[in-house]
């Protein structure tokens, strides 16, 4: 047929294979392929039935999201489904690996489909700012009925083999070879004289309103500020409004549409950075990663446990070492029960519990760590304790070892003179809870190895996160940028704003929360405690912004203790507390400051203003390599909206000139100390460019 589509007969059975690395996506070359297999098969006497199926580890996993934004070529994806659709003698797709979005659509197409036992089936486009285009929801709908439909292209979560036999989009889950198996499946359709079945001729499931409405109430709620959920929904509705036929031409539109709409042009950029960002610029492809077979934690509080579980849960050994007995029972106590409860909820089985629990070697002798390959540091945040940790880590393990830090402001360079193997140090910062947040912040000091920096990158995907790389800094990328923001909100505060109207400003931009009622869910304590180890740098103004110093003196930690800046009833709802605002009002009087009326624009633009421009000076220090790192690392660390495409994205969408105009008015009425413009920001604005170029 062409490069990527190749077509064989064997024993009167067509066998179309694709082969589209790297993951069979329906670019031009295939989708072209393709039309021409079917028209092949159509005017091949010998041929009965034909078999779709992929080479390497995936059928095919969707659309080319390359291609998107380009003017599309003939022929579009739902006419060659529909030729395939159209013919007139049976189709079966023998599906493996990933088959997803377009991909799922190719193989609904087909009259038959038979799976491998490990395939896994979904709709992701949502996840993309999408619809499906080429045909999902109408046929998806049909076959599968209206409850699984909406939950599956909504949520765009993907399913296994024998959940998608159990809905009725699988005719057979093979049990050995696939292609074995599909070739036998299309023998026994010629056998018996069967045809093609398309499910464009099943009936539309009888229509339930409620499905619909609870189900726009629960995606307002759990995907809010989402478009592509809702306009699924109404994807799907095409079928009760129109015949299939005029509904793939709608569907098809409206994924057009929102190809080129802001949201899924935001979405599309974060899933290539986060692709992006894995590869670190000017690391040579020849720097080989150290072999992990053991690591090592030290520090068994909240952080060192989530991290032990997240390596124990990627099937590595771990040696855990606590400071005393109390403490490593208290851990082991603390990652039992986690693992329990995750048992008891049905998302683990117990023999995988028992199996994780086995991986892990408690201990409280730092010398146990002599045969780890990788150590990863999560005792307390004081600099002085770190220091000797690592001081003592530099002797009990051998050369080669990696120690990394997790701490989450500290100075690497510290640690890694402490240690006397700078080449063998660097940061790991996870972020809270370790085991299941997906970030992972690396940090590369001045003399870390280069074979190090490869290693930490390989070993973050190994055990499930995605891992960002930063170099030394206070706070790295994500906390940096965030104390920016938590400096910016106790001004707002200070200045007038309520607590609420300034959080409510955030989450209507689409964070999960606002600045204040993080404050209250990560502990003011702690909060008070970072600004009490930064209080030598800080300014007079920052100095007098001490709300959490406030809230603590008053007993007022957070969530744990009931009250913060909010109350919170026995289910951690948040509600308005007239003590705070009893101390907004005190602390203007104490310091003789005038509050004033502040609007939803101000409030938003200075807080995210002030972490683009954080980012900005990140990015022209070096800290990070590129943009994408910077965004990557705020939409998973910070919960920065991934539908704006990041911090640095959106700046370039408003238009840096904007950005720079308003923060320069900013640095007029704040004062030059809060609001320098970054020089990458001027020169950029200047040059009429975006941090993308
Ligand atoms: N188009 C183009 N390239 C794709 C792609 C796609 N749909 N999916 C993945 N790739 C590329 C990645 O960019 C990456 O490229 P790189 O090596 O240059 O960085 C490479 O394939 C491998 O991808 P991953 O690193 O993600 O590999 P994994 O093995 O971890 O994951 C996967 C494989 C599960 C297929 C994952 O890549 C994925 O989820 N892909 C997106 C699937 C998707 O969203 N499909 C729907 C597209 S929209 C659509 O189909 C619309 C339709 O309804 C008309």
């Amino acid at each position: 047929m062409n490069e990527v589509v190749s077509y064989e007969l064997h024993d009167g059975i067509a066998d179309v294979l694709i082969d589209n690395p790297p993951v069979n996506a329906t670019s031009h070359a295939v989708r072209a392929g393709l039309d021409e297999a079917v028209r092949r098969f159509g005017g091949d006497a010998d041929a009965k039935a034909m078999v779709v199926r992929c080479a390497g580890k995936t059928f095919v996993a969707g659309a080319d999201i390359k291609e998107f934004g380009r003017p599309a070529l003939p022929p579009p994806l739902p006419d060659v489904l529909k030729a395939i659709d159209h013919c007139d003698k049976p189709i079966v797709a023998a599906v493996h690996g990933t088959v997803l979005g377009g991909g799922f659509e190719v193989a609904l197409a087909c009259h038959y489909r038979v799976a491998a036992a490990d395939a896994r089936f979904g709709f992701p486009e949502v996840k993309l700012g999408l619809v499906p285009g080429a045909g999902g929801t109408q046929r998806g709908v049909r076959l599968a009925g209206l409850a699984d439909t909406i939950t599956l292209i909504t949520e765009g979560k993907p399913i296994s083999a024998s959940k998608a036999e159990a809905m009725g989009l699988v005719d057979e889950v093979a049990q050995g070879d696939l292609v074995e198996a599909a070739r036998a499946f299309a023998r026994r359709l010629v056998a018996e004289g069967k045809g093609p079945r398309r499910a464009g001729d099943l009936p539309m499931p009888t229509d339930d309103p409620d499905l619909f409405d609870k189900a726009r109430k629960s995606l307002g709620r759990e995907m809010r500020g989402q478009e592509a959920p809702m306009k699924a929904l109404e994807a799907i509705r095409l079928g009760y409004e129109m015949d299939f036929e005029s509904a793939l031409v709608r569907e098809y539109e409206m994924c057009k549409e929102m190809i080129a709409a802001p949201q899924s042009r935001a979405l599309r950029h974060i899933f290539a950075a986060e692709r992006e960002v894995v590869k670190v610029p000017g690391l040579s492809a020849d720097v080989a990663p150290r072999d992990i077979k053991r690591a090592g934690v030290i520090g068994l509080g909240v952080m060192g446990r989530g991290i032990v579980m997240a390596i124990a849960a990627a099937g590595i050994p771990v040696t855990a070492v606590a400071a005393d007995a109390d403490h490593l029972a208290a851990a082991q106590k603390a990652i039992t029960k986690m693992l329990s409860s995750t048992v008891d909820k049905g998302r683990l089985k117990q023999d995988e519990m028992d199996r994780r629990l086995e991986r892990i070697q408690w201990s409280v002798a730092i010398e146990d760590l002599a045969d780890a390959d990788l150590v990863i540091e999560a005792v307390t945040e004081d600099i002085a304790i770190k220091r000797e940790v690592f001081a003592a880590l530099g002797k009990a393990t051998r050369p080669g070892t990696i120690l990394a830090s997790n701490t989450s402001f500290l100075d690497i360079e510290a640690l890694a003179k402490a240690s006397q193997r700078s080449e063998d140090t660097c940061g790991m910062h996870f972020f809270n809870p370790a085991h299941i947040m997906r970030l992972l912040e690396n940090v590369r000091a001045a003399g870390t190895a280069p074979d190090v920096v490869a290693t930490i990158m390989a070993f973050g995907k190994t055990i499930g996160k995605l891992p960002v790389l930063s170099g030394v800094c206070e706070g790295f990328i994500v906390n940096r940028m965030l104390s920016k923001r938590s400096r910016e909100a106790f001004f707002l505060v200070e200045e007038g704003a309520a607590p609420a109207a300034i959080d409510n400003v955030l989450v209507d931009y689409g964070f999960p929360m606002g600045p204040l009622a993080l404050g209250d869910l990560a502990g003011l304590d702690v909060q008070a405690a970072a600004r009490a180890s930064r209080k030598d740098s800080a300014t007079a103004r920052e100095l007098r912004a001490d709300f959490p110093e406030q809230l603590v003196a008053a007993g007022r930690l957070g969530q744990k203790t009931g009250s913060g800046w909010y109350s919170y009833d026995e289910n951690r709802k948040a509600s308005a507390n007239e003590d705070t605002t009893r101390m907004i009002a005190a602390h203007a009087e104490r310091h003789g400051l005038t509050l004033r009326d502040i609007g939803d624009q101000e409030v938003r633009e200075r807080l995210l203003f002030a972490m683009v421009n954080e980012g900005a000076k990140i990015l022209d220090e070096g800290v990070a390599s590129r943009p994408q790192d910077i965004d990557v690392a705020m939409v998973n660390g910070l919960g920065w909206p991934a539908y704006t495409g990041g911090p640095m994205f959106w700046a370039d969408q408003l238009g840096l000139d904007h950005v720079l105009r308003t923060i320069e008015r900013f640095q007029d009425e704040q004062g030059a100390g809060y609001w320098t413009p970054s020089p990458l920001l001027v020169r950029l604005a200047e040059e009429g460019k975006g941090f993308y170029g």
